[in-house]
């Protein structure tokens, strides 16, 4: 291969800048000419293509979100707008990509490559770390430290008003931000999409625990079955007397600054993605297991195989006391 491309797709996340840096001057090291694609692939099928340098991705690995912007993109949803960005690819004589992204960028990958047998490696872009094949995705490090910043700046306030507090933070279909935002801020209880939700069980550890701390903190995942609005109406109803509020994070919890954790991974699997498309492999996703890279088919990388720790959730119980 003589000329790579790169793009980010589908929600932004802290570090997807450091893997852009990785990849193109990881490109210019194996004598690669590199090209940007702007707004995933919608950029893709709308011929945003641009070549990049070492100079490009100057000065970006501190900076949150994408300078390539993102999109989730629906004409490459369709056989034709996938025709048209194949197309444009080849117009620029470019005959590899690296996408950084999640699920819904590794299923278009996917599609692209069995159509156009055209060879692609991926990087995990996305802070619900909901991708199997790799401990860690890109920005999950950083939004669960946003996410514990603003709890606990909650609980400051939670404790002066003796007050229970539902948080709501991200996660379509997943509880990971959840759980550990939730253990590392001291929450009395957890609701995740991944298990069933005990009410009795939740309602007796609030009211138990009540003895011994005056603020309760209940960490919802997005994509629990009830959401956080419903879970606090059900707390109130079953303790009027308590003073219940709601907090819904939402998208501060995508930006910032990306922390040391996911610069590093970023940097590391963007070296990764380059040397594998070098090397002549096609078809996967680059991500850290034990710290040691590991490439896993696009396929089994989405997240209907990821499962979340249930021991983590009993940690929680235990510790709620
Ligand atoms: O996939 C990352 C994520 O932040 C999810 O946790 C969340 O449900 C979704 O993106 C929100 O997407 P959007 O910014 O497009 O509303």
């Amino acid at each position: 291969i003589k000329k790579i491309a790169v793009l980010t797709s589908g929600g932004d996340a802290p570090g997807m800048n450091a893997g852009i840096r990785a990849v193109v001057r990881a490109g210019i090291f194996n004598n690669l000419e590199v090209f940007g694609v702007r707004r995933g692939y919608d950029g893709l099928v709308n011929g945003e293509i641009f070549p990049m340098d070492a100079k490009s991705v100057a000065n970006i690995i501190q900076r949150g979100g994408t300078i390539l912007k993102t999109a989730r993109s629906e004409a490459f949803k369709t056989i034709e707008g996938r025709k048209q960005a194949y197309d444009n690819l080849r117009s620029h004589e470019i005959d590899a990509m690296v996408v950084i992204g999640g699920d819904g960028t590794f299923t278009g990958a996917s599609k692209f490559i069995d159509e156009f047998d055209f060879p692609i490696i991926g990087l995990p872009g996305t802070i619900d770390n909901d991708l199997a094949g790799t401990d860690f995705t890109i920005g999950y490090d950083t939004a669960i430290n946003t996410v514990i910043q603003a709890v606990d700046k909650i609980r400051d306030t939670a404790e002066s008003h003796d007050r229970v507090f539902v948080i709501e933070v991200m996660g379509r279909d997943s509880g990971l931000i959840a759980i550990r935002s939730g253990i590392s801020t001291g929450a009395e209880a957890v609701l995740v999409p991944e298990f069933e939700v005990d009410y009795d069980a939740i309602m007796k550890r609030l009211d138990k625990s009540r003895k011994n701390k005056s603020s309760r903190i209940i960490i919802v995942a997005e994509g629990d079955k009830e959401g956080g609005m419903i879970v606090s109406e059900k707390i109130k109803e079953n303790f009027p007397h308590y003073d219940v509020r709601l907090s819904i994070l939402g998208h501060i919890q995508r930006g910032g600054s990306p922390t040391c954790m996911d610069r590093v991974l970023a940097s590391r699997l963007g070296v990764a993605a380059v040397e594998a498309l070098v090397a002549g492999r096609r078809g996967e996703m680059a991500g850290l297991i034990c710290s040691e890279i590991r490439f896993t088919p696009f396929k089994s990388a989405i997240k209907h195989n990821v499962k979340l720790n249930e021991d983590l959730l009993r940690i929680i119980e235990i510790l709620s006391l």
